[in-house]
């Protein structure tokens, strides 16, 4: 049997896209993953292009792989980067035998073929096509429900590396976690670059439905227990959104609300379409309807004119959020966007700093948030054995749980106390069901 060694870098859908990639292979011949590089027949990169430095170090891969592959091995670049880069991928790196970019996954079979294949086609739909399914994990279910994105955040490449957004259609999503639920998944995860506009476009003209009547559907399916998603957009967060979150008990109590900024003039200019009050208020309303959800975000540091006064707006929401999780990135100059060809770039130095003093604040307002757990009961998802007789799992408010135990819990919901905490993760005891 041939040997397949898959690399994933960025963010969940590429997860998820590789996973489709591997489905797709074993249709035709079958592949068995491996780790080791040189032990694989085909190699692949699932590309991410959100910010330069892993652009950067592709080609210094691509030279490994190169170096280190067996004999005859054969080099695939997929996902964003291949989106964006293309033919001038194969041009700089000739040792790559195709290219293949993230709305493109269906046709991994024709490039696998071919000699120094490009398939990066931005409009191409793959919203109705049937992938044949393999998942990493079968507890949890990543599950598309929408391909591309129609926003045009000025600092975002995705928009032209992922194309327009079109919706899957209802049934075929309700059909596939069915599927998943079927072969022992209790969990699914819906994936889309903003979730929380479902159905905005469909390719079927007749196709009607919203984020909060597909939740519904998705709830209705017997044997799913947790519903989680990634990622909405606050522009979109309207008080029925946030009151089916707050209401419906398979809605995992865990939501992203991605800030980017705390400055109403720089969330302008990043062309968010929202206000740093729109963004408080609509977290405030998460805290009244479900005061036991935990909020996680992502904020940028020195995007062009970040001034102190802004950077301090967005320190200023940190403080009054008291984010559960954050993702904090320095700002990247990316191709095909706005924002690259705005004056007054920040010095770098200074949003280094600016990254450093947010990271740390958080740091401490972390430690506060999991000090409150000790001695707390959660209902915890098992899904994943760990050495030295160790099992992780997640709460229902997405906290990394570990607890002694073994297979037996693998696939249960079961309620544990905590008994140990720490910045990453939670330590507990099995009290039952
Ligand atoms: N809609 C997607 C966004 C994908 S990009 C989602 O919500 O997951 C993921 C995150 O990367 C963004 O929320 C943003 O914080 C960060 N990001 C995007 N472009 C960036 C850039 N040019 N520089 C730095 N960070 C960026
Ligand atoms: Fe990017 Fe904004 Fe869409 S961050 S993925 S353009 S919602």
């Amino acid at each position: 049997m041939k040997k397949l060694f898959i690399e994933t870098l960025g963010c969940a859908m590429n997860s998820r896209d590789s996973e489709h990639i591997i489905a797709e292979l074993n249709r035709k011949e079958k592949y068995d993953l491996t780790t080791t590089l040189g032990d694989a027949d085909l190699i692949i990169i699932n590309t991410c292009s959100v910010r330069e430095k892993p652009v950067a170090k592709l080609f210094s891969e691509i030279g490994v792989f190169k170096k280190k592959r067996k004999n005859g091995a054969k080099i695939g670049v997929c996902g964003c980067t291949a989106s964006h880069l293309g033919k001038e991928i194969i041009k700089r790196a000739p040792v790559v035998d195709f290219v293949l970019g993230a709305r493109n996954v269906s046709k991994i079979n024709d490039v696998v073929s071919q000699r120094h294949a490009v398939e990066i086609d931005t409009d191409f739909d793959e919203s109705s096509y049937d992938f044949a399914s393999y998942r990493s994990n079968p507890f949890k279910a990543m599950v598309n429900i929408s391909i591309g994105c129609d926003k045009q955040c000025s600092f975002c490449i995705v928009p032209a590396t992922r194309g327009e957004e079109i919706s899957i259609p209802k049934e075929l999503i309700v059909q596939e976690i069915t599927k998943a639920v079927s072969t022992g998944a209790k969990e699914v995860m819906l994936l889309g670059q903003n979730v929380n506009n479902y159905g905005r476009r469909f390719t079927s003209p007749d196709e009607k439905c919203d984020f909060v009547q597909l939740l519904r559907a998705i709830s209705a399916i017997s044997g799913l227990e947790r519903i989680r998603f990634t990622s909405p957009h606050p522009l979109h967060m309207d008080n029925e959104f946030l009151e089916e979150f707050a209401s419906n008990p398979k809605i995992s109590k865990q939501i992203h609300v991605p800030l980017q900024s705390g400055s109403t003039m720089l969330l302008k200019a990043m062309k968010r379409g929202y206000t740093k009050e729109w963004f408080l208020n609509r977290c405030q309303k998460i805290r009244t309807l479900c005061p036991e959800a935990s909020i996680s975000t992502d904020i940028i540091v020195g995007f062009p004119a970040e001034s102190d006064e802004d950077f301090a707006d967005t320190m200023d929401v940190l403080e009054r959020v008291r984010f559960d999780q954050l993702f904090s990135f320095k700002y990247s100059p990316r191709p095909h966007t706005d924002a690259a060809e705005y004056e007054q770039q920040v010095d770098p130095t200074i949003a280094s700093e600016r990254l450093t003093a947010l990271q740390a604040r958080h740091t401490e307002i972390l430690d506060e948030i999991m000090d409150t757990y000790l001695d707390t009961i959660h209902q915890v998802y098992f899904d994943e054995l760990k050495p030295n007789n160790k099992i992780a799992g997640r709460s229902d408010d997405g906290k990394l749980v570990f607890v002694e135990g073994s297979e037996e819990l693998l696939g249960q919901i079961v309620a544990v106390k905590i008994t140990k905490v720490s910045r990453g993760a939670l330590d507990g005891i099995v009290i039952g069901e």
